[in-house]
């Protein structure tokens, strides 16, 4: 076989260039070997040895995946490994999955990292956000980390799971699945005041590191091409969103992120603006802090002065522009895995002056990978009131009931006002009726006409005594 030959020659070859030519006469030590039975029999090992490599590499063809077993054996093991005789070695080629602009058409697998914290409220929605991707879902291996919380979301989470792989449509069912359960002592509540508080933010920042790469080394596989960050809070974004992302092509890539708001406070607002561009200011600002200090975006302790993302965005604009950003926000980014496996991860500690997802944006720019933002392509976070709003909220539905009973009060005082006005006026109606009635009565007898009228207008309580006096009594049957 090749390989032998090539061994040969090589051992040859080792030898060949020495200054006496002694090796001339080795081949006729082996002479006799070439006898016509021991040729007919290396013709036959041969023939064998060729059908089965083609059959070998036929069925490669046909089942890539036959890789694994078939070459371990036939003894070409060292096509592998060294050791892959044994079953449980796997073999993996890292350079099928580096990730491509049509990675569903090369079915490139993806790993969805969701991190949870108390977002029971949040797993019907989320889980409707799943079941709409239009990513093959087969390939997408979906991990979630659920820490330190309160309520019930991991059973929820469990529940919806079990529910989403029973899914009587083979399509909605996911790939590998894993639930990771850590707590990390996140001290700081989880209410919004809290949460966006400047004070915390350093800290909550490095403890939100450590989650995620918690949740990345415990599930990324050497299979993966792609990893998909997603926040559970997210309440609109395309189903084809992990298409529309991958299509760049690009090594970490961001959406621009928003949030509705209610009409009183203008509509809709900039989200995450941990999206951003490195400034002059920002630098300089960066230079005068100590070692471990962490810059927060969107304080106004620390002015940066840098392009944002989020503020960059034109509703109208075209929706596959391309930003060159430098920090990135973790509401949903789409990074292929090579940039983990390269070692770029999610600083727990003050990296350039930051941590967490911003810092992951400088390290992988660090590393020379391509960091973009999409400032005309925008998903919608949910809008959760803080502490601030729903004061202010409180103080408009007061505000708003002192209002309304306070119209209310006007109305009946208005009600009460026209109806002491216009009773004057209604008895001098039935005044007016009365004497009428009294002349007509009286025109009648003068005209002599006999009939109905005498037996009415006794009949008739209005017309009778009252005349002049009370309106408003029971009388006013002509009313
Ligand atoms: C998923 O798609 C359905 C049907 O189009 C839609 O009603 C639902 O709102 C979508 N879910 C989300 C979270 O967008």
């Amino acid at each position: 076989m090749p390989r032998h030959s090539h061994a040969y020659s090589n051992g040859h070859a080792s030898y060949g260039p020495g200054p006496s030519n002694t090796f001339s006469i080795s081949p006729h030590r082996f002479q006799p070997r070439t006898q016509p039975a021991l040729r007919w029999r290396r013709q036959i090992i041969i023939k064998i040895c060729l059908m089965a490599g083609i059959s070998a590499v036929i069925l490669l063809l046909i089942f890539p995946s036959f890789r694994l077993i078939l070459l371990p054996s036939i003894g070409m093991s060292s096509f592998l490994s060294d050791d892959s005789h044994i079953p449980t070695i796997r073999h993996y080629d890292l350079s099928n999955v580096q990730g491509s602009a049509r990675g569903w058409e090369k079915e490139e697998r993806i790993l969805m990292c969701v991190p949870l914290r108390d977002a029971e409220p949040h797993l019907p929605m989320f889980f409707s956000h799943m079941r709409n991707f239009t990513y093959p879902h087969h390939l997408i291996d979906l991990a979630f980390l659920v820490s330190d919380s309160k309520d019930n979301t991991l059973p929820l989470l469990v529940d919806y799971l079990e529910k989403l792989q029973a899914d009587p449509d083979p399509h909605q069912h996911f790939g590998e699945i894993s639930v990771i359960e850590k707590d990390f002592g996140q001290k700081v509540q989880q209410d919004v005041e809290n949460r966006h508080g400047f004070a915390a933010q350093a800290s909550r920042r490095k403890t939100m590191a450590q989650a995620r790469n918690w949740l990345l080394s415990a599930t990324l596989r050497p299979y993966h091409s792609w990893v998909y960050w997603r926040d559970a809070d997210v309440e609109t974004a395309p189903p084809t969103i992990l298409e529309d992302l991958m299509r760049h092509n690009k090594d970490i890539i961001v959406p621009n992120v928003w949030r509705p708001l209610p009409d009183w406070l203008g509509g809709e607002q900039p989200y995450d603006l941990n999206s951003w561009q490195e400034s002059e200011t920002a630098l300089a600002l960066a230079d005068t802090l100590d070692e471990d200090a962490v810059i927060v975006e969107g304080y106004a302790e620390y002015a940066t002065w840098r392009p944002h993302l989020a503020y960059l965005r034109d509703p109208y604009g075209d929706p596959d522009v391309e930003m060159d950003i430098d920090g990135v926000g973790g509401v949903s980014i789409l990074a292929k895995a090579k940039v983990f496996r390269a070692g770029v991860h999610f600083p727990a500690f003050s990296f350039e002056k930051h941590a967490e997802t911003e810092g992951f944006g400088k390290m992988a720019k660090r590393m020379k990978f391509s960091v973009v933002g999409l400032p005309h392509y925008t998903i919608w976070h949910l809008y959760e009131p803080s502490a601030d709003d729903l004061k202010h909220m409180e103080r408009m539905e007061e505000e708003r009931l002192a209002k309304e009973a306070a119209e209310k009060e006007e109305a009946e005082k208005k009600k009460k006002m026209q109806e002491s006005w216009s009773s004057p006026r209604d008895q001098w109606e039935q005044d007016k009726k009365a004497i009428d009635a009294a002349l007509k009565e009286k025109e009648e007898k003068l005209g002599g006409g006999e009939e109905g009228p005498h037996v009415h207008v006794g009949d008739d309580e209005a017309a009778a005594p009252k005349v002049g006096l009370k309106a408003g009594g029971g009388g006013n049957s002509d009313a």
